[in-house]
């Protein structure tokens, strides 16, 4: 046995048996064949193998940290939700993300942003798994497979290609507003400390009297918004790719703790129906003048994660986490989603990965889920089955108020959401380029354009996105084609 140094603690194999040596397999002789009893080289061996969860499909580079969440304005009259209470404080998990690139890919890829929170509340985890733009590319979960292959690599070469990424979005209009979001500033932000998160979907708030209202949520940086220029962007991407994963741990080390201030807008329940845009449509935004910001909260982030692998590659964010107070709405893309995340957690972790330490909730646990694959906490219910007549837990409706529901009826359908009286693809785009951006953001939204379709664009899908921006903005359109076309 390797004589070890009285400083440090012996090391064990995994079942806590002293290992002999550190460095060397058991062998006949020194230049003998290796031995199958080395049962620690195998255990090495074979634990190594199994090292990787799959990384997640979209999403797969980001970063965390553990924080709180402390309300510092009283909307109880909007939700009963235990978090959203006067003087409360949870503690949570944020994770931050590019969509696109996978496991290793440089964090400065212009990109949207994922914003994915867990507060760990009374009633349960409650999941906002929201992006830094407050809308997205489609508006029906039937499309957003076909979006995210667009975007992904080409399965011939393996190569990303601008020219699937245009030909996708100029043949899905309703991208428009969310594209013109990712070609300006905004899409490659400086440092994940530097930008917004939003919920983008439309929630509904249920307070104690039982009544209800639409939401949409607005994290503001409190270290203010900024951004990378492409030229700069493309330069870290190679120099450091790693940038905003190491900014974040480093702020949080050294005690420069980020934050971010929570609003929501509030829509009553009976505007739905003839508000001027349909307000469960993702590509839509309600401009602040309609429903203007109520601060909610902070949150803080104060605790980089012990072991990254643990904390934030095994963290399972699921929209379907929902406490009481609040609910879904009828988004066509949140209600998809409300499907699809708890589907890739039990493959790419396993089907216990609610009982991991990043997903457990710190409250009670009294559900009626028994065994499978890793399951080590076993269930507190005493009988396996519900209902049964030995104290077993029993639904408490009545202590938490009514479904979070709202009426529906028709015949079953494939459409589109009937239109609002406002309601098109580029009118919203339109006014952010107008209205919003200034000359200088303008010129830099023109450039990345232009970059962008001059990179490997066929001539045909070229054509077809300098009409899609003319639509957006005429003259945004035709400058863009003024560069293109080299004139
Ligand atoms: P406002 O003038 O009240 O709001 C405009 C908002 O645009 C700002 O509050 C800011 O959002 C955001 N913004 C500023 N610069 C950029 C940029 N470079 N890229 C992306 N967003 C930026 O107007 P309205 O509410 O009437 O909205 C007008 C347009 O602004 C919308 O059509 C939409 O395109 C865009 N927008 C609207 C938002 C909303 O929820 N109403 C949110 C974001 C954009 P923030 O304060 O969140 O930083
Ligand atoms: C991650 C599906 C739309 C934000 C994921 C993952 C899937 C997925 C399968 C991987 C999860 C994991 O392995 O942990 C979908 C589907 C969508 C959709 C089917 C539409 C129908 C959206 C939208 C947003 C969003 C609209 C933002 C508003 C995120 C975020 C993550 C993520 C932030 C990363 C979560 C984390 O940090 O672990 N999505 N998504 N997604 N998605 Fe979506």
């Amino acid at each position: 046995m390797t004589k070890a140094p009285h400083s440090v603690p012996y090391t064990t194999n995994n079942a806590g048996i002293p290992v002999e040596s550190d460095e060397h397999s058991l062998t006949v002789g020194s230049n003998g064949p290796i031995l199958l009893q080395d049962h620690y080289l195998i255990e090495k061996m074979a634990q190594f193998n199994r090292e990787r969860v799959p990384e997640r499909v979209v999403h797969a580079k980001g970063s965390g940290a553990y924080g709180t969440f402390e309300v510092t304005n009283d909307v109880s009259q909007f939700t009963k939700a235990d978090l959203f209470q006067p003087g409360k404080r949870t503690e949570m998990l944020a994770r931050f993300s590019t969509v696109a690139g996978e496991l290793g890919s440089p964090d400065t890829w212009r990109d949207p942003r994922g914003f994915a929170l867990k507060f760990y509340t009374e009633h349960g985890n409650y999941d906002l798994v929201g992006n830094n733009t407050p809308i997205f590319f489609v508006r029906d979960p039937q499309k957003f497979q076909d979006f995210i292959r667009s975007q992904k690599r080409r399965p011939d070469n393996g190569l990303r290609d601008n020219n699937m990424q245009w030909d996708f979005w100029t043949l899905s209009p309703e991208s428009a507003h969310m594209v013109t979001w990712l070609m300006g500033d905004r899409g490659i932000p400086k440092t994940y400390r530097h930008m917004n998160g939003y919920s983008s979907h439309t929630y509904m708030w249920i307070n104690g009297g039982g009544e209800k209202f639409w939401v949409k949520y607005h994290i503001k940086t409190d270290q203010g918004i900024d951004f990378l220029p492409q030229a700069e962007a493309d330069h870290l991407a190679g120099a450091d790719a790693d940038l905003h994963r190491r900014d974040l741990f480093q702020a949080i080390e050294r005690g420069d703790h980020p934050s971010w201030t929570m609003h929501v807008q509030v829509m009553p329940f009976e505007d739905a129906p003839d508000y001027r845009f349909n307000p469960f449509d993702l590509t839509k935004v309600w401009p602040h003048g309609d429903y203007p910001l109520i601060e909610v909260g902070r949150m803080t982030l104060n605790e980089n994660p012990e072991d990254y692998f643990i904390h934030i590659e095994q963290a399972a964010f699921e929209p379907s986490n929902m406490v009481p107070g609040i609910g879904p709405s009828p988004d066509k893309m949140l209600l998809g989603r409300l499907f699809s995340y708890p589907d890739t957690h039990r493959y790419r972790i396993g089907p216990n990965y609610a009982q991991l330490p990043p997903n457990r909730p710190r409250s009670a646990v009294n559900s009626y889920a028994k065994d499978g694959p890793m399951r080590y906490e076993a269930a507190r219910t005493g009988a396996v089955y519900a209902p049964n007549s030995y104290g077993g837990p029993a639904a408490a409706v009545e202590q938490f108020g009514d479904i979070a529901g709202w009426q529906t009826a028709g015949e079953m359908v494939r459409e589109a959401y009937r239109l609002h009286r406002e309601d098109d693809d580029f009118g919203q785009p339109g006014t952010m380029v107008r209205q919003v951006l200034d000359d200088a953001a303008r010129d830099r939204l023109v450039s990345n354009v232009s970059g962008h379709l001059k990179n490997g664009v066929s001539r045909p899908v070229q054509d077809r996105a300098l009409q899609y921006w003319r639509n957006i903005d005429k003259e945004i359109g035709d400058r863009i084609a003024l560069n293109v076309n080299g004139g």
